[in-house]
């Protein structure tokens, strides 16, 4: 994976139709998307079930993009090689998931994938001072996980230390949880190069009418392009 600090979108398939994700998928990469961002969840790390390595590995052959994979899940260590079999590219986990993060990350490295960490609200950026050269992306939750549609939590302060904790090092800053046109400029200013939206890109469109998501990616990326 190239590494750069473009702007990219990346939208959430929680907020798809769960019987189509195939179609949904391509359809909203041909609508702008540059990531696509996959909630696995476990009804235990967080309050909510999602699925798990079979659906994931089904809809890495629909994903001509990135497959960016959102562990919301406890422990994680057992299922990283499962993740690495479905073709994740980015598998992210959670600092508050276990008392071994540093080992987890080095799992997944060694599992040819590019670690990600991910910051509920309640963390400091500090959480991951120490791991920084382990990984490739730090996402920055905006809201509390564990459904789509919620409010956005500003974290815009996190996300200024983030960007100067990170330096030079070819390190993501993603944003995940109430991105919409109104938030997105915000964080984007602060530093993130990565916004994931789930009900603000796939409200008011489908596969049958799939122009409503270039719309809703058109909206994000405006928003700041304008603000920035
Ligand atoms: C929340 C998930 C998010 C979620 C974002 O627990 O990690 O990826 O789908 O959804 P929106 O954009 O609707 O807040
Ligand atoms: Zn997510």
């Amino acid at each position: 994976m190239q590494f750069d600090r473009n702007l990219k979108i990346a939208p959430s398939i929680l907020s798809a139709d769960f019987a189509n994700f195939g179609a949904e998928i391509e359809a909203v990469e041909r609508e702008g998307a540059d990531w696509i961002h996959v909630d696995v969840m476990d009804g235990h790390f967080v309050p909510n079930l999602t699925f798990g390595p079979p659906l994931v590995k089904a809809i890495r052959k629909h994903i001509k993009t990135v497959m960016d994979v959102h562990l919301m899940i406890a422990p994680v260590d057992p299922y990283i090689d499962a993740f690495a079999d479905a073709g994740a590219d980015i598998l992210t986990a959670h600092v508050e998931a276990g008392p071994h993060l540093h080992r987890t990350l080095q799992a997944i490295r060694g599992a040819d994938m590019t670690a990600g960490v991910a910051l509920n609200p309640g963390t400091p950026a500090s959480a991951v001072a120490e791991v920084l050269d382990l990984v490739g992306l730090v996402c920055v939750m905006t809201v509390n996980p564990g459904f789509g549609g919620q409010s956005f939590i500003d974290m815009t302060a996190k996300v200024r230390d983030l960007r100067a904790m990170i330096g030079d090092r070819p390190v993501h800053i993603e944003i995940d949880g109430g991105v919409t046109p109104k938030t997105a400029p915000l964080v984007r200013a602060a530093g993130a190069d990565v916004l994931v939206a789930g009900s603000a890109v796939f409200s008011g469109g489908s596969v049958a009418d799939p122009a409503p998501y270039g719309a809703n990616i058109r909206a994000i990326r405006t928003a700041c392009d304008t603000l920035v």
